[in-house]
């Protein structure tokens, strides 16, 4: 484990890759889902204050991780797992999460969090039975969702969120969980991961 301070996350530019939606359809659903919907930007506004207001005045950086990831279990609808893969080497390694027992280690390029973290940005997985390499530690899982964490241009780990609900994620999902996780680094005086 390495210490260090946590500097700002710069105005990195954030990328989001999505598996292709299988058919016509599902595309037009997903793009509904995006255009129409304001309830997520709202839920994740007020997140983001809930999120602050659990943050204050700590800063253990694995005990905010463990408080996030509850956070967003408890808030967040249709998720059954949600947590943290902190980078270590060339792998990554289960940090404090919620939800069912999973992988503890990853290597950087496997699963959804290994491609995730090798390619620095996030990745919505519509289907995780159709991701090649899919890692399953839950079998209820079918969608999944996986936003890199960077303390200035070092990453972290991962943020890792898994839902049973074919297509559960979209684009407002990745703009409110890369908030988060930008707000949770900026928050932190030392990293002890
Ligand atoms: N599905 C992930 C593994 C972690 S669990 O979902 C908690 C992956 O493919 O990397």
């Amino acid at each position: 484990m390495t210490s260090r301070s946590a500097k700002k996350q710069p105005a990195r530019k954030r990328t989001t890759k999505k598996q292709k939606p299988t058919t016509k359809r599902a595309a037009g659903k997903r793009r509904a889902a995006t255009s129409t919907n304001n309830a997520k930007p709202q839920l994740y506004a007020s997140l983001v204050v809930q999120l602050l207001s659990l943050l204050k005045g700590e800063h253990d950086f694995i005990a905010n991780a463990a408080n996030f990831s509850a956070l967003l279990f408890n808030s967040l609808p249709n998720v059954n797992w949600a947590g943290f893969y902190f980078l270590q080497g060339e792998e990554l390694v289960l940090g404090p999460f919620q939800g069912n027992p999973a992988c503890v280690r990853i290597p950087l390029g496997q699963g959804v969090c290994g491609v995730a973290a090798q390619q620095l940005e996030t990745i919505i997985v519509p289907n995780v039975h159709e991701f090649p390499g899919h890692i399953a530690c839950d079998v209820a899982s079918n969608s999944e969702i996986v936003v890199p964490l960077f303390d200035g241009e070092r990453l972290l780990g991962v943020l890792d969120l898994d839902s049973p609900t074919i297509g559960r994620f979209d684009d407002q999902d990745a703009e409110g969980l890369n908030e988060l996780v930008t707000v949770f680094v900026a928050h932190e005086e030392r990293i002890d991961v």
